[in-house]
């Protein structure tokens, strides 16, 4: 193993990523914008394998038919001579001041409309390219105020978009899957499917439901004070993973895009260890591409831009090894099995058993010692965590 890239580890980036020119709420632009023929040269160099993007990202919103072909044709020009694939196109329905109230779930009725159109143009596009996977980020999709938004209706005008999404690509015979992606609020106050949770459970309701899956971004859960790993696990039990934004956050606060393992450790850790190889239990491992949704930070200068994007997949690969040294340990097998991780697999009640069965068994209640826990039968995680510590930091082969 090595903590070099290359194109079978599948990492891809926003155009937006290493294209950010560093403005925020209190300040413009630290660096300049970057063209997108020099990002596809520069990640191809540094191991990539892909590039993802908005459409404003490759075109500024409203540019006529023919600047929009232009910027397409660059990119595909790039895309030729260097191998790089797009594996992921998302539609930018938050920056333009048209969606100040969101786009699919704005109160004004024809903003939804222009909403759809641009998306659905942003798809044929996307299948222009070959994209598998199709984002939707909905940042604006919510409000600052309760009275603001009727979360039944807004919610129904979501399903509406959905469904009418999902139509048009199977109708079109396009091979593209939607990703939604929660996040709980910034830039809206609250925004509509904050959590994964609220994502998959949203996805039950729609039409073809097997068209929409989840694409989790670290920070975004950890902004809300969830436990990322848990809710991805949750994704991919349910067949949802369809694609992931890997980034750095640290605690509770606004969302921060920092590289990847910059934020939480030990969460990145144990993430990296689940995409990898599943969950002990059966969970599977996920084979999409790996893709940084980080910000550069505006301290930076160009060369700084390019050494934040290779810090994220050094981040992974190293990751990655001590994830492979942690499951290859026998201690650490050991220390599972004692924990009862394993014991977690096997169903509570036997093949066939019936509540009267359960009933009957006088060993499962009445003779059950339940004060035997009391200052025994540890379940050794804090071992278990030390060991997977211990490899995090390199003290153990
Ligand atoms: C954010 C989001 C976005 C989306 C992107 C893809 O918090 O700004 O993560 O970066 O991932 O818009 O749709
Ligand atoms: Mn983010
Ligand atoms: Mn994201």
């Amino acid at each position: 193993m090595t903590a070099t890239p290359t194109r079978g580890d599948k990492f891809s980036f926003g155009l937006w990523t290493v294209g950010y020119t560093g403005i925020d709420t209190f300040g413009g632009a630290t660096q300049p914008a970057l063209d997108v023929v020099e990002v596809v040269e520069k990640l191809d160099e540094l191991g990539a394998y892909g590039l993802t993007f908005h459409d404003d990202d490759l075109f500024a919103f409203g540019s006529a038919d023919a600047e929009r072909q232009r910027q397409v044709d660059r990119l595909k020009g790039a895309l030729k001579a260097t191998g790089l694939a797009v594996p992921m196109v998302t539609t930018n329905l938050f920056s333009a001041p048209v969606f100040k109230d969101g786009g699919v779930t704005s109160n004004d009725r024809q903003v939804r409309r222009f909403a759809l159109r641009k998306v659905l143009r942003n798809l044929d596009l996307a299948a222009e390219l070959g994209a598998a996977t199709f984002v939707l980020w909905g940042g604006r999709e919510g409000a600052e105020y309760d009275a603001a938004k009727d979360v039944r209706a807004a919610l129904e005008r979501y399903r509406e978009a959905m469904n009418l999404l999902a139509e048009y690509v199977t109708g079109k015979g396009y091979g593209i899957r939607f990703a939604l992606e929660p996040k709980p609020n910034e830039p809206r106050g609250d925004i509509l499917l904050p959590t994964l949770g609220h994502a998959i459970a949203f996805i039950g309701t729609l039409e073809r439901p097997g068209l929409f899956g989840v694409n989790p971004e670290v920070g975004h859960e950890q902004m809300a004070g969830l436990n990322f790993t848990a809710g991805v696990a949750q994704a991919l039990y349910c067949g949802k993973l369809f694609h992931i934004d890997l980034n750095g956050q640290r605690g509770v606060k606004y969302d921060q895009d920092l590289v990847f393992g910059h934020g939480d450790l030990q969460s990145a850790f144990s993430l990296v260890d689940l995409l990898e190889h599943g969950g002990p239990g059966g969970i599977p491992a996920y084979d999409g591409p790996r893709h940084f949704d980080y910000k550069p930070s505006r301290t930076e200068d160009a060369a700084g831009v390019w050494q934040s994007a290779s810090a994220n997949m050094r981040m992974y690969l190293l990751l990655r090894e001590r994830a492979a040294a942690f499951r290859a340990d026998p201690e650490v097998r050991e220390a599972l099995t004692a924990a009862g991780v394993t014991e977690l697999a096997t169903p509570t009640l036997d093949e066939g058993e019936t509540y009267q069965d359960l009933l009957a068994d006088r060993s499962a209640f009445e003779d059950f010692d339940t004060g035997a826990y009391y200052g025994a039968k540890g379940f050794g995680f804090v071992r278990l965590q030390q060991l997977a510590t211990e490899h995090l930091i390199g003290a153990r082969g």
